[in-house]
């Protein structure tokens, strides 16, 4: 069995706050890939740019693409920081004895249009059959039409999970799953069960987000679905029951009947 686990940056960061690393979040998050890796199955971890990645590129609009002197210094800055939060991550997950390996993602990708137009997944493919497990991020990366574009974690999560024939594929969020309305509003509840039919009240997301947030997130968790994944977005705590499909207080993705 493969999982892809995306650990979104606003499980492991607080967007809210620049530079800001939730420690032991991510701890617990090693441990409970620790025991999904146990059960005998291989994972690829993708994570977000939370307070690291989003800020930077934000201040440079790299979102919007262009290729000026002030865009490459955006660009190198926001690579900078993304291979931070990867290096606090991937030493997390070395500490609880998982052999986690970084993989870059803007040297392997390339997008066109804002568009993913390749991303090397060989790579991945041969660092997993070695029983390694990839750690990619949510990256700027060359686009071949615009200059720069930046390319989500959620992106390259679905890309992988459908690529790789995955048999689940986990997004972990800091608001512990989808909720009827944005967390925190009176009368909000958890969604337990969610189809592309279904409404849900979206709302911002806390601090910076270039990518779309969690509207952007459930359109690429249908097209997982779509590709045959079961997927379900959930808090760091539950990553075992989701990555197994055990019942527990997380949102499932129902696919399409289509
Ligand atoms: N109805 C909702 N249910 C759940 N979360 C919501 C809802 N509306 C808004 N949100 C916000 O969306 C966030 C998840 O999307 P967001 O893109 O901010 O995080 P992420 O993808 O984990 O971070 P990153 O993009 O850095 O990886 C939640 O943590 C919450 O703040
Ligand atoms: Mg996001």
């Amino acid at each position: 069995m493969l999982l892809v686990v995306k650990l979104g940056g606003s499980a492991v960061t607080d967007k809210a706050r620049p530079f800001l690393f939730k420690e032991q979040r991510a701890e617990l998050f090693a441990r409970e890939l620790a025991r999904v890796l146990e059960a005998g199955s291989k994972a690829v971890v993708v994570h977000g740019g939370g307070s690291f990645g989003h800020p930077v590129a934000s201040k440079y609009r790299l979102h919007e693409g262009g290729l000026t002197r002030e865009k490459l210094l955006g660009f190198a800055e926001t690579r900078y920081w993304m291979n931070e939060l990867n290096q606090r991550i991937v030493s997390v997950l070395l500490r609880h004895g998982i052999p986690a390996v970084a993989v870059q993602t803007s040297a392997i990708a390339l997008m066109e249009g804002g568009s993913l137009r390749e991303l090397s997944t060989a790579p991945v493919e041969r660092l997993l059959g070695m029983g390694l497990v990839p750690v990619l991020y949510g990256d700027v990366v060359p686009d071949l039409s615009r200059g720069v574009a930046i390319l989500s974690g959620d992106m390259i999560a679905v890309h992988l999970a459908c690529a790789l024939r995955a048999s689940a594929l986990v997004f972990l969020v800091g608001s512990g799953g989808v909720y009827s309305k944005p967390p925190g509003t009176p009368g909000a509840y958890l969604v337990r069960e969610l189809g592309e039919e279904d409404m849900v009240d979206v709302g911002e997301s806390r601090g910076v987000d270039v990518t779309g947030g969690l509207r952007q997130k459930l359109e690429c968790a249908f097209k997982a679905a779509r590709c045959g994944a079961r997927v379900a977005i959930g808090g760091v705590e539950h990553l075992w029951e989701m990555a197994l499909g055990v019942d527990a207080p997380y949102t499932r993705i129902r696919a399409s009947r289509e």
